[in-house]
């Protein structure tokens, strides 16, 4: 069910801190992020909720921020380093079907895969990749965009994520319909 790949047009939309009406990312993540975790962030674009999750890590802590598309990393690495945050953040440009973080196996505390999924090609794939760089443990929390994800195509990518060595958890405050957190098993 993969979609079309978000143009950088939308990126731009997507950080406009109107957004913060309906989808607040300190309220959606500040729940699991906390000082010193190393987080991963698959399909970051401009980084709406990059520079929060930064914020959130201090200055132990990093965001591995990741993108197909090289104008979304561009955007971001700029307002991180406006924002004196570009210390904590590792921004990667990878290929469509694999994460390419082999380097962080075992390593990552928290993973947030937000508005992404629908646009990723091979789903089990992408969870097995970052089901392996999460510690025993580690948690994946999934947002999909209610617009683009029926809550059909909504439960396959969970089931999706369970066969792959993933185990849904109760969600705290849940912030949506389309929101899920897993832990891996
Ligand atoms: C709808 S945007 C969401 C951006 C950001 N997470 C947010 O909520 O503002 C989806 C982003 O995922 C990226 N993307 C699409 N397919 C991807 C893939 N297979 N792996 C990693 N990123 C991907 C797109 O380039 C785009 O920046």
């Amino acid at each position: 069910m993969a979609g079309r790949v978000c143009p950088p047009w939308v990126g731009y939309f997507l950080i406009n801190p109107l957004r913060k009406l309906l989808e607040n990312p300190d309220k959606i993540l500040g729940r699991f992020v906390r000082e010193g975790m190393n987080v991963l962030e698959p399909g970051c674009g401009m980084g709406y909720f990059t520079l929060p999750m930064a914020r959130m890590v201090g200055p132990q802590g990093r965001v591995v921020a990741l993108d197909v598309q090289a104008k979304m990393l561009s955007v971001l690495g700029r307002r991180a380093e406006k924002a004196g945050l570009l210390n904590r953040i590792d921004l990667r440009r990878i290929k469509a079907n694999r994460l390419e973080i082999e380097d962080l196996s075992g390593e990552v505390d928290f993973a947030a895969a937000l508005h992404v999924v629908h646009e990723v090609p091979d789903q089990a794939a992408f969870f097995t990749d970052i089901r392996k760089a999460l510690k025993p443990g580690g948690k994946l929390l999934i947002v999909e965009p209610k617009g683009h994800v029926s809550q059909d195509q909504f439960e396959q990518t969970v089931v999706t994520a369970e066969k792959v060595g993933f185990k849904p958890e109760d969600l705290p405050g849940k912030t949506g319909d389309r929101e899920t957190l897993l832990t891996k098993t």
